[in-house]
């Protein structure tokens, strides 16, 4: 068991890749904050993850739900060892479409929701003095802008921006912040992102789900089981001289 007896905060893990994390971690020896907007889907997974994970309200655009779902760990597991910003929404529409409505949206949830929920686990990971680890979920929209996701993409090119200069700054206090960057993942959010692209790019429903997994190296898209072996690696002992860095993992969709 390679995070036995640790405290784990994992944010968004009602459903989808959050859960396949929670679920990961649980099976290593890890307790989990099953930490959502949605607080009945986070109870419900909770209790069908068992006794080792338990459910937290949070809204990663409200400072003070930060702060007392940090404080929920502290007072449930005695502190806070592992952070996983996975918390994210996702919208697509054309530059000369895209609302302002939409790029706070995306930005309050993707971006500001990771630093400052980056922020309270590290105030409260040094207050504890024993170090900790930050993992921060980009995408490979991270890694290059797309014709009709320019603000997703962006706020994925920032999580990777931030996970770097986090990890530079809080690894004197032995807190190692890195990032996972999953490729296409069929998840509840790639059946949202599919509806758009059927709506901009005039397609039958379930078609770009179906290029897209085909277009893989690998073969076919990400399941959420595939992000869990990095999201343990970064969190255990063997990834302590990690720095800063974002992992792919993408059945080959990315080089760098
Ligand atoms: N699915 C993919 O293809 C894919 C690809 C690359 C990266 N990612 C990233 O992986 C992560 C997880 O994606 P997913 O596909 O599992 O998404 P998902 O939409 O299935 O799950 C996201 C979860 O976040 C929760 N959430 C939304 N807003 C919140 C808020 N303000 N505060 C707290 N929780 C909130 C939702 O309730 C939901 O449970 C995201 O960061 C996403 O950008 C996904």
């Amino acid at each position: 068991m390679r995070l036995a007896g640790k405290s784990a905060l994992i944010t968004g893990s009602a459903r989808g890749i959050g859960r396949a994390f929670a679920e990961a971690y649980v099976g290593e020896g890890a307790t989990v904050a099953i930490a959502d907007i949605n607080l009945e889907a986070a109870e419900k997974t909770a209790a069908e993850i068992g006794s080792s994970a338990y459910a937290v309200k949070l809204d990663v655009t409200d400072q003070a739900s930060i702060n007392a779902a940090v404080k929920a760990v502290e007072n449930k597991a005695g502190g806070l060892d592992i952070l996983i910003n996975n918390a994210a929404l996702f919208d697509l529409a054309p530059i000369v479409e895209i609302s302002r409505a939409s790029y706070e949206k995306l930005f309050s949830v993707n971006v500001a929701g990771t630093l400052f929920m980056l922020q309270a686990a590290a105030r409260s990971m040094i207050a504890r003095g024993k170090g900790g680890r930050i993992i921060n979920i980009a995408s490979q929209a991270g890694r290059r802008g797309e014709p009709l996701v320019a603000v997703y993409c962006a706020t994925k090119a920032a999580v990777i921006s931030l996970t770097q200069s986090a990890g530079l700054d809080l690894i004197k206090h032995r807190i190692n912040v890195n990032g996972i960057a999953p490729g296409v993942v069929d998840s509840d959010m790639w059946d949202e992102v599919d509806s758009l692209f059927a709506k901009y790019e005039n397609r039958p429903k379930g078609e770009k789900k179906r290029l897209v997994g085909e277009g893989v190296p690998y073969g076919r898209m990400g399941k959420p089981e595939d992000l869990a072996g990095m999201a343990v690696f970064l969190a255990s002992a063997d990834a302590e001289y990690i720095v800063a860095q974002t992992y792919n993992v993408d059945g080959g969709q990315w080089m760098s």
